[in-house]
């Protein structure tokens, strides 16, 4: 077997599949097809309707013709005696004029005369004349052969003949009597010439009509379907250079979709990047504060000759403490980070929520005390819930953590825990400063502060409810906060108790 051919070959079908996947050549194709087709049908529904009608004037014309002759038969007692010139002529007439033949057959089926001559004396037995003799009155018949391109009459020969005195009821009428038929013959050739000569000039005009048609669906599948390349065009500049401008073009109502679409993308794209750059920035800001106070004390120190042994060590507790807030920024950094992955990432299981805040506030007791808070916990029920235990914990404890930091000394701080048949929720209200009406929606942001400088001083890093929100947000939960200035702030945390998200329901 030939290899490079069977390649050559593959790759040939390869293209013309892809020519027609085309929207360019499938229009084209559907508007040519449609051209021809409608063109051909028009084509052959009118040479019909005119053969159809060429027909019928000629049979109508030649069955008059023959009525009267039928009446000449009668009156000179043809059927009986062929003698007659007159009669003959007549006959012979028609028979040239209508490049036909005629029969005469008397009632017995015998041919009387034939203009042919062939056939005189024989019987005929066909089913036409059987039947016109036997109900003649209905006057004659024409068949339509246009294989053989003719014309088949029968009329019959009726005799009127008066009816007897005795049957009063149709007395003084005349009753018909059909005496014989005139087979009739007649040659369509001319309507086959006209027929020709006709579809000649259709073809003429048909070819004429289709280079146009072809000219016509060419450009009509070009133009109409140039604003696609216009949009990829756009998009690709886009692509190249990186413009934040949307693109633009005179278009349809699709192509618009197509492009709202895509400068509603672009303006999406063009928010992440703003916000991933603040972001960076920000976090380059906060993890250099430290660095800077460290380097300020350690200068400092190294500044001073013979430092006491107790500034020494007063400078070196700063700098610890200038790590651990380091550290507190890296390790909020890096929970945020891993929250801003899909709910793919949460770990579900069966968890109390009642003993998992209660473990939480055991372990923030001692800074509630310091500062002589009353932290209470409040649950109307039991709680189960599917949820990803560490990161939940992470929620109650930025809360109450924030609850206490941003409280007065001797204030309180309540945790009321309740459940519905759906979600369960977390309230966390304290007695604290509260925050500004102007600040309530800007909390949730990185490294966002309502007093940065008290913020810091109480060992703050504006991550804890960033966090708070995205852990929420992944158990596609809600959260919320209400707070008056000076009196106090309420958290509320609504999660749903069965993880749908992790089901796959
Ligand atoms: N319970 C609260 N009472 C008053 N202010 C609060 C409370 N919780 C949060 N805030 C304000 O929201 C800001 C953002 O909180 P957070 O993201 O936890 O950062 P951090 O606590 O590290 O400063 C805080 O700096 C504080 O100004
Ligand atoms: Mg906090």
């Amino acid at each position: 077997m030939n290899t490079t051919g069977s390649f050559a070959d593959f790759f040939r079908q390869l293209k013309i599949r892809d020519v027609l996947k085309s929207l360019r050549v499938r229009f084209f194709i559907i508007v040519f097809l449609t051209g021809l087709i409608s063109c051909l049908v028009m084509h052959r529904v009118i040479l019909d309707s005119y053969e159809d009608r060429a027909v019928n004037v000629k049979s109508t014309e030649v069955q008059t013709q023959l009525r009267i002759l039928a009446n000449h038969l009668i009156v000179s007692n043809y059927l009986q005696d062929t003698s007659s010139e007159v009669i003959n002529a007549e006959l012979d007439m028609l028979a040239n004029l209508y490049d036909g033949r005629v029969i005469v057959i008397s009632d017995d089926l015998k041919v009387v005369k034939d203009t042919y001559n062939i056939s005189q004396g024989k019987t005929i037995i066909s089913e036409e004349v059987v039947r016109c003799l036997k109900t003649g009155s209905k006057g004659s018949v024409s068949k339509y052969d246009a294989a053989n391109g003719y014309i088949e009459v029968v009329t019959p020969i009726i005799e009127s003949e008066l009816i007897q005195e005795e049957d009063v009821s149709v007395s003084g009428k005349s009753a018909e009597v059909v005496r014989g038929v005139l087979l009739t013959s007649v040659s369509t050739d001319t309507i086959d010439t006209t027929l020709e000569i006709l579809s000649n000039r259709a073809q003429v005009l048909e070819a004429i009509i289709i280079l146009v048609i072809l000219a016509f669906a060419a450009v009509v599948s070009y133009t109409l379907l140039k604003p696609f390349g216009r949009i990829t065009a756009a998009i690709n500049d886009v692509k190249a250079g990186y413009t934040d401008e949307p693109i633009t073009g005179p278009n349809y109502l699709e192509t618009e979709q197509i492009i709202n679409a895509f400068n509603a993308l672009l303006r999406r794209m063009k928010v992440l990047d703003d916000s991933r750059q603040e972001f960076v920035s920000n976090v380059s800001h906060e993890l250099k504060t430290p660095i800077t106070s460290m380097k300020v004390l350690a200068d400092s120190l190294l500044a001073q000759e013979e430092v006491p042994n107790e500034v020494y060590r007063e400078f070196m507790t700063d700098i610890a403490a200038e790590i651990d807030r380091e550290d507190k920024i890296i390790n909020d950094l890096l929970a945020l980070v891993k929250m801003d992955k899909k709910a793919s990432g949460l770990t579900i299981t069966s968890v109390d929520v009642v003993s998992l805040t209660e473990v939480i506030l055991k372990r923030l007791r001692p800074i509630a005390r310091k500062h002589n808070i009353e932290l209470t916990l409040e649950s109307k029920r039991a709680i189960t819930a599917e949820i990803d235990e560490v990161k939940i914990s992470l929620v109650i404890m930025n809360l109450v953590e924030n609850a206490i930091k941003y409280n007065r000394d001797e204030g309180w701080v309540k945790v009321e825990l309740d459940a519905d048949h759906q979600f369960f929720y977390v309230k966390v209200m304290d007695s604290g400063y509260g925050i500004p009406a102007e600040s309530l929606d800007h909390i949730y942001e990185r490294f966002y502060r309502v007093d940065k400088s008290r913020s810091r001083e109480i060992g703050g890093t504006g991550l804890g409810l960033a966090i708070a929100r995205n852990a929420v947000l992944m158990h596609r939960g809600t959260i919320e906060a209400t707070s008056v200035p000076d009196e106090g702030t309420t958290f509320t945390v609504k999660i749903p108790l069965t993880n749908l998200a992790a089901s796959g329901k």
